[in-house]
């Protein structure tokens, strides 16, 4: 895709040297012949070194800028003239919102909100094709629609789903389970119901994009994904934490029964789709985006230790023979306000926009462990701050 001059697309990308955002900047740069600004603060979970195979090349730069931070925005879009902007900064650790949801209000509310309001008044002062051409892609989550009926449960209706909303499956669409139940799925029409200080804040950030498409013009999408891992996550996520965990020989935590359903999507592929939604999307529109892999946390946790076994096994760092990774998992007490299943309807985005995962979960955690084997000079660095693995989002 072209713009106006027929130059290449610039793409400004907030929170770039995150999870997600670095691995849009990097298939931006691998992939597509766009340039592309990242815009990041760089707290905790901001790591350049991220970033290190592409930050040289001509069509990347980086602003570090607080997207709260108004006046500094104004100068980066003016400087450097976007005609996409692709909004991924936010606060997004669950535990740490529990924690502390004051920096969630900021970030994700006020700061969603700063961006807004500067990315309309350079788009009302552009002109043709230039503005006509403008978009505006908030990317948010799939827990801004709270949680569904979990297959354990024994009727479908769920004791924290008002009657009648869509999240108890009159007007979701459907996976069939084994016992032949069918169980919801979230599309883009399931109403909102956040649980957490995290997903109520990304819900109010959805909100205000699609006011400020609906009030005053200004050309928005918005995307809706499943759970990401992958390559570059922080390790306070439960995957990149059980790995480094299982290597370490420490305690494997699971909250409660570790029954709780997540539909996973390998990094590079939500990236992908990302990009597609940016450049083709519709405005005005919402895709859903998932794996179509359903997942309980502790599947996902023994399949884990079983790659381990096979991949770094225990008696290579001087365990006894035969000893299994899995004996490092321990039950500790749930999260208050979890969530028990999340899972994606992504017809959608298949249909419209042609968008199909290119991973399996099988073939994508295989390479998310060999990944961390690999690379645990970064595991290291991005730790060297204050955060150390500790259990977070118990204090209440
Ligand atoms: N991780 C997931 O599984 C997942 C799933 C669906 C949606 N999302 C959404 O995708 C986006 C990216 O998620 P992620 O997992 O990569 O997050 P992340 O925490 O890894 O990265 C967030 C990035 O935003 C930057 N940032 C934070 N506050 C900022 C501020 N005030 N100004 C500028 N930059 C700031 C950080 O430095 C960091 O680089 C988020 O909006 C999140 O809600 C994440």
């Amino acid at each position: 895709m072209k713009n106006s001059q027929n130059t290449k697309l610039k793409i400004l990308v907030t929170g770039g040297a995150g999870f997600i955002g670095s691995a849009v900047v990097r298939h931006i740069i691998n992939d597509t012949d766009y340039a592309v600004v990242n815009v990041d603060k760089l707290t905790y979970a901001g790591n350049l070194e991220s970033l290190a195979s592409v930050s040289q090349n001509p069509r990347y730069a980086f602003e570090q800028v607080d997207i709260c931070d108004a006046a500094a925005l104004k100068r980066v879009f003016n400087q450097h003239q976007p005609d996409i902007v692709m909004h991924l900064a936010a606060e997004s650790h669950v535990d740490r919102s529990i924690d502390g949801p004051g920096e969630f209000i900021q970030t994700n509310i006020v700061g969603t909100y700063t961006l807004l309001e500067q990315a309309r008044a350079y788009w009302n002062q552009l002109q043709g094709d230039k503005k006509t051409n403008f978009r505006f892609h908030h990317i948010s989550t799939d827990e801004v629609y709270g949680d569904l009926p979990h297959p354990d449960e024994t009727t479908l209706g769920h004791p924290e789903h008002s009657e009648g909303s869509p999240a108890d499956g009159q007007d979701s669409s459907s996976s069939p389970q084994n016992d032949n139940r069918v169980l919801p799925l979230f599309t883009e029409d399931t109403a909102y119901a956040p649980s957490s200080p995290y997903s109520a804040s990304k819900a109010a950030s959805d909100h205000l994009v699609r006011a400020w498409l609906r009030t005053y013009g200004l050309p928005t999408l918005v995307t809706n994904c499943s759970n990401n891992y992958g390559p570059y996550h922080f390790p306070e996520k439960l995957i990149p934490l059980m790995i480094l965990n299982a290597l370490e020989g420490k305690p494997l935590p699971i909250y409660g029964k570790g029954n709780q359903i997540r539909d996973w999507l390998y990094v590079a592929d939500h990236a992908r789709a990302l990009v597609l939604v940016a450049t083709q999307g519709k405005v005005g529109e919402t895709y859903n985006i998932g794996g179509h892999n359903e997942k309980q946390n502790i599947e996902v946790v023994t399949t884990i230790c079983s790659i381990m076994d096979e991949l770094a096994p225990m008696h290579e760092r001087g365990y006894s023979l035969n000893t299994q990774h899995s004996t490092l998992i321990t039950h500790v007490k749930d999260r208050p306000g979890h969530d028990m299943r999340y899972a994606i309807d992504a017809s959608k985005i298949q249909r419209e926009l042609g968008w199909t995962p290119q991973e399996t979960f099988e073939s994508g955690i295989r390479k998310t462990v060999q990944w961390y084997l690999d690379n645990q000079a970064w595991c290291q660095h991005v730790q060297d701050g204050s955060y150390q693995r500790e259990r977070l989002g118990s204090k209440q």
